[in-house]
């Protein structure tokens, strides 16, 4: 079977379309799943990078989705045929958050699905949602399920309330559908005005260029009569905490997820502090919350965006375009 990969020291010309062995038939809990696709997340851009140093010859990508083609001895859950999505932190199954690294991570501590079958736990995957294709799925294991545990558990989103989404990326536009298909209004930022028109396509009730509006926390804070967001969905970091503390209202929630800025910085902290908000991190989330994530999906008929698929061996394409920050929405892998 094909698989991709990444050999030391990393950097996109360091990825390799290989030939490897099947993995053969499930063990007893496993399943074997025939891989259809994948998406391409932040994340992943810093494995891939050698940004985020791994072990040589790491098969990389975090989300993988296709369809059962066996299962092992006591799987009662899957059967041959179900269509399905990994997860990102296979360990953690449900409750609190109980990891703080990436190393059970599929494509960064162990081998992610960049190839063409796996046997793993059938722990490590849930079903996909009804009528999904693979590619859509696969946008779910990262990006889904970060902008729905940032809204709807961490943020306790509800009917009414504003939200914030900063950026075109994979986790801001999910947000944005999640947000408006839950009864929210939405502002959302970008840097480009022909992508801030298909934001409001998609629904965003208001949209700022944050590149000719340097002060859009405070724009927000107008939009709202001066109110803020109830929910911001801060993908920034260091260069943008500071308007999402001024954009967000007083005792609002900040989900804390992104570094595109940066990995520190300086904060105002007393800002955060005088308005009395909450300021949560997160990584993803737990398989009970991809489960919830995906009934949540069903019951909307919610369909991620996709900005565009590559096969298997133009993976390094797939991440130059990334790079590029022309994309709107995920950008897909698709074998
Ligand atoms: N904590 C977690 O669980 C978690 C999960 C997933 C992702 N993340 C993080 O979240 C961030 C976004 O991930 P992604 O996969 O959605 O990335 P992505 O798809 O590559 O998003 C890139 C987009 O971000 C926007 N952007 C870049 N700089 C910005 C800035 N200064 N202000 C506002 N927007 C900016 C740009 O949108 P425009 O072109 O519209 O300007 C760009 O197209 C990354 O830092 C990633 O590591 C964290």
């Amino acid at each position: 079977m094909k698989a991709i990969r990444l050999n030391k020291p990393g950097g996109l010309e360091h990825l390799s379309l290989v030939e490897m062995d099947d993995p053969g038939d499930p063990g007893p809990g496993e399943i074997r799943v025939r891989l259809r696709a994948s998406s391409l997340n932040f994340h992943d851009y810093g494995v891939v990078s050698g940004r985020m140093p791994t072990e040589d010859g790491r098969i990389p990508m975090s989300d993988g989705a296709g369809e059962v083609e066996a299962v092992g001895d006591g799987v009662s859950e899957f059967s041959v045929g179900d269509r399905v999505v990994s997860g990102f932190f296979p360990l953690w199954q449900a409750g609190e958050a109980a990891v703080a690294d990436f190393r059970t991570t599929p494509g960064d501590g162990v081998d992610g699905y960049a190839r063409e079958a796996v046997v793993r736990p059938a722990s490590w995957f849930t079903h996909a949602p009804k009528g999904y294709s693979h590619a859509e799925a696969a946008t779910l294991t990262t990006a889904g399920l970060t902008a729905w545990r940032a809204l709807c558990v961490d943020g306790r989103l509800k009917a009414g309330d504003v939200v914030l989404t900063l950026g075109t990326g994979g986790v801001s536009i999910f947000a944005v559908q999640i947000a408006k298909a839950m009864g929210a209004t939405v502002i959302s930022t970008s840097s480009s005005d022909e992508k801030l028109e298909r934001l409001k396509t998609l629904g965003a009730d208001h949209v700022i260029n944050y590149r000719t509006t340097e002060e859009w926390g405070r724009k927000v804070r107008e939009l709202t009569g001066g109110r803020g967001a109830d929910v911001v969905v801060e993908v920034g970091g260091p260069a943008t905490l500071g308007q999402s503390i001024t954009a967000c209202r007083i005792a609002g929630h900040i989900a804390l997820i992104g570094v595109l800025t940066g990995r520190s910085g300086e904060i105002p902290t007393a800002a955060l502090m005088a308005r009395q908000q909450r300021l949560q991190g997160l990584i993803v989330g737990s398989r009970r919350h991809q489960q919830d994530f995906v009934r949540a999906l069903e019951a909307t008929g919610l369909r991620p965006v996709i900005d565009r698929s590559f096969a298997l061996g133009e993976i390094a394409d797939a991440f130059r375009h990334e790079e590029s920050g022309a994309h709107f929405g995920k950008i897909c892998l698709e074998f």
